[in-house]
């Protein structure tokens, strides 16, 4: 690594995923399991000679519209840390470098057990937004719309990938409205509460998605309805998604990769 990705890279690099090292149950959707990483062996700038993982892009990713073709395909020539087209190919970490035998992207947390995309379509970063739509209750209390994720029943932040083409602020208005709002595009009753939204994360998320060559980051915002918007609007959980409820930040509840994080900054940006 150059000294100046060093250098962009400083802020995170003593963080170290967990959930996509996590060898207790195969990778979603497969019977492919990860190799044990320790963590003092997570960083590439650890030498592992010996650190061959297994391979796996799932079936479902292969020729879809919004994957990539395989490395080896030599009509496959993206602008890699660059805005490629319709495709943000950045990623909000730092410059990310590549693996000099199949040159594939690697991840900037580190080492994962699995190489490969898994189940993401992106080598590289596959961008997300996750929009916190918060309230206080009739008892005071601040909370927020939580989905339950029918990929793998853990309740989550009502977000989406971004896709091509679009811009982070249409990824969350779009989002909420197919998960949160069964695809009811209510534009004129959330106008307001669309245009306070206040960031509070860009970055890498410790998906349980994420391998050696593909990874997640997400920009979650905040929207708070201070005037009681939502009453008027007709919440249910849509595409997604199996079930939907307001969760109380303090409530400690598990929730879907990174999310219990971004709630921890939604409760600290509201104290
Ligand atoms: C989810 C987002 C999540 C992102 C990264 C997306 O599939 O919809 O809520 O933040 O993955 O885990």
């Amino acid at each position: 690594m150059s000294i100046w990705n060093h250098l962009l890279c400083r802020p995170i690099m003593s963080f170290v995923h967990q959930k996509c090292r996590n060898v207790d149950v195969p990778y979603l959707g497969s019977q492919v399991r990860r190799i044990p990483v320790p963590d003092e062996l997570v960083k590439w700038s650890r030498e592992w000679t010996e650190y061959k993982p297994p391979v796996h892009t799932d079936s479902k990713v292969q020729g879809q519209v919004w994957a990539d073709p395989e490395i080896s395909d030599k009509t496959f020539q993206p602008a890699w840390n660059s805005v490629d087209g319709k495709i943000n190919r950045v990623s909000f970490v730092c410059p990310y470098t590549f693996d000099s035998n199949t040159l594939c992207p690697l991840n900037p947390i580190g080492r994962t057990g699995l190489a490969g995309r898994g189940l993401l379509g992106r080598w590289g970063p596959n961008h997300a937004a996750d929009p916190i739509v918060s309230r206080i209750s009739d008892e005071g209390h601040l909370e927020f719309v939580a989905i339950q994720r029918r990929d793998n029943s853990e309740w989550a932040i009502p977000g989406g990938m971004v896709d091509a083409g679009e811009q982070v602020s249409q990824t969350l208005q779009r989002e909420f409205a197919e998960e949160a709002m069964h695809g009811v595009v209510d534009k004129k009753s959330l106008e307001e509460l669309w245009s306070c939204g206040k960031e509070l994360y860009r970055g890498y998320v410790d998906d349980p998605r994420n391998t050696d060559n593909a990874w997640m980051e997400t920009v979650v915002v905040n929207f708070h309805d201070a005037k009681g918007l939502l009453k008027n609007v007709t919440l249910q959980a849509g595409d997604d998604a199996t079930s939907l409820r307001w969760i109380r930040v303090d409530s400690k509840e598990p929730l879907y990769a990174s999310h219990s994080h971004f709630i921890q900054l939604l409760k600290a940006s509201h104290s």
